[in-house]
């Protein structure tokens, strides 16, 4: 157990730490330079079929379900096909409109989730033509699906998804870039696209190096009664993610939010012991969130931030900064979920939690 852990204390902080490199073995061998294009063959279809997807349909559960959120944005954003999440747990009560036009994806680590599984065979029951993304080999989705992609992203041991977060969105950015590529993009766009991509590893390696400064902020606030996460656009459900990671480990209460849904309620919990983290990196709606923070601090609430490098002018306002580099904005989930990440682990640490095997949870839910 030790040996496999190397020189570190739990399986989900080496597992962050192999998030460059299990996003390059996300991308090995499917990114086309001549073409500017994807090229994820396990997904059996002709350019034609593809062509003929007018609605994709995303489903997962807990991260899977997040990243799925992450992909609706990046594949409207890419390719401009109507997309649509559905959470997989209650895919199956629905009665979703789907046509033969229609494609689904299930998003699973252990291609095993039983609500996912369920929502996959439903799907196909109603001759939805669905594929897996999925990192375990030969797992059930995998193998009941029309076909898919697997992410590659190693065994995950902690119970805390990490790494497959980050490989699944890769995933729906490279189906947003063959989507894209088919429909209007240029090639000269999908080859930027591929450079921007590429340089994703060594930009989480940059962040990492900040690990002891996020373990300070952990630290500052580990007694927070609750934490708050707000996001806007592609990071609102980074916010959830990043929410969702402070629960399952540190046991903190912990809700994510679009940053404008604040004034709709959420602001009544600002006190002094709920600190709201702003996922705030330099995008079109930086100023938007400066408002949001603004606001938050007028209630003494306590802020942390994850913005981009440069954005110094956020240290006028807190003490606790943590910058990404700067990526284009359909990119940066891949950034700003690893500072959260760090954040819910060393929080978890300081007080005591065992992290990789939380209370109540299991890597894996197979029953309903
Ligand atoms: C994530 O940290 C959780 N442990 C959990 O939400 C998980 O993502 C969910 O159960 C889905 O699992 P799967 O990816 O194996 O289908």
């Amino acid at each position: 157990d030790d040996a496999e852990k190397g020189a570190f204390p739990h399986y989900m902080l080496k597992e962050i730490f192999e998030q460059p490199n299990s996003l390059r073995n996300a991308m090995r061998g499917r990114l086309s330079r001549d073409d500017g294009t994807a090229i994820l063959g396990g997904l059996n279809m002709t350019p034609q079929e593809l062509r003929g997807v007018d609605r994709i349909i995303l489903s997962g559960c807990g991260t899977a379900f997040h990243a799925a959120m992450v992909g609706e944005y990046v594949i409207e954003t890419l390719a401009r096909v109507p997309t649509e999440v559905e959470i997989a747990s209650e895919f199956r009560y629905r009665n979703v409109p789907a046509d033969k036009n229609t494609l689904q994806f299930v998003l699973s680590q252990s291609g095993e989730t039983i609500d996912t599984l369920a929502a996959m065979r439903e799907a196909r029951r109603k001759g939805i033509k669905c594929l897996g993304i999925v990192n375990s080999v030969g797992s059930t989705i995998a193998r009941e699906s029309d076909g898919g992609c697997y992410i590659h992203a190693g065994p995950e041991i902690g119970v805390a998804a990490t790494k497959t977060f980050t490989s699944q969105v890769m995933i729906m950015t490279l189906l947003g870039m063959l989507f894209g590529r088919i429909h209007h993009l240029s090639s000269a766009d999908g080859m930027e696209m591929i450079d921007e991509l590429e340089a994703i590893p060594d930009k989480i390696a940059s962040i990492l190096t900040q690990t002891d400064r996020i373990k300070a902020i952990a630290e500052k606030h580990a007694n927070a009664e609750g934490m708050l996460f707000m996001g806007r656009q592609a990071n609102y459900p980074v916010a959830m993610e990043g929410a969702l990671k402070m629960k399952e480990i540190s046991y903190i209460y912990a809700s994510g939010h679009p940053s404008a849904e604040l004034k709709h309620g959420v602001i009544a919990l600002v006190k002094p012991d709920m600190p709201s983290v702003f996922i705030a990196p330099d995008d079109a709606v930086f100023d938007k969130n400066v408002s949001n923070i603004e606001e938050v601090l007028a209630r003494k609430g306590p802020v942390i931030c994850v913005t981009t490098e440069g954005r110094t002018e956020l240290e006028r306002l807190t003490d606790d900064v943590i910058y990404v580099p700067d990526c284009p904005s359909y990119l940066s989930p891949l950034l700003t979920v690893i500072p959260l990440q760090l954040l819910s682990y060393y929080t978890a640490v300081a007080r005591g939690c065992d992290v990789d095997k939380p209370r109540n949870l299991a890597k894996s839910v197979t029953v309903e």
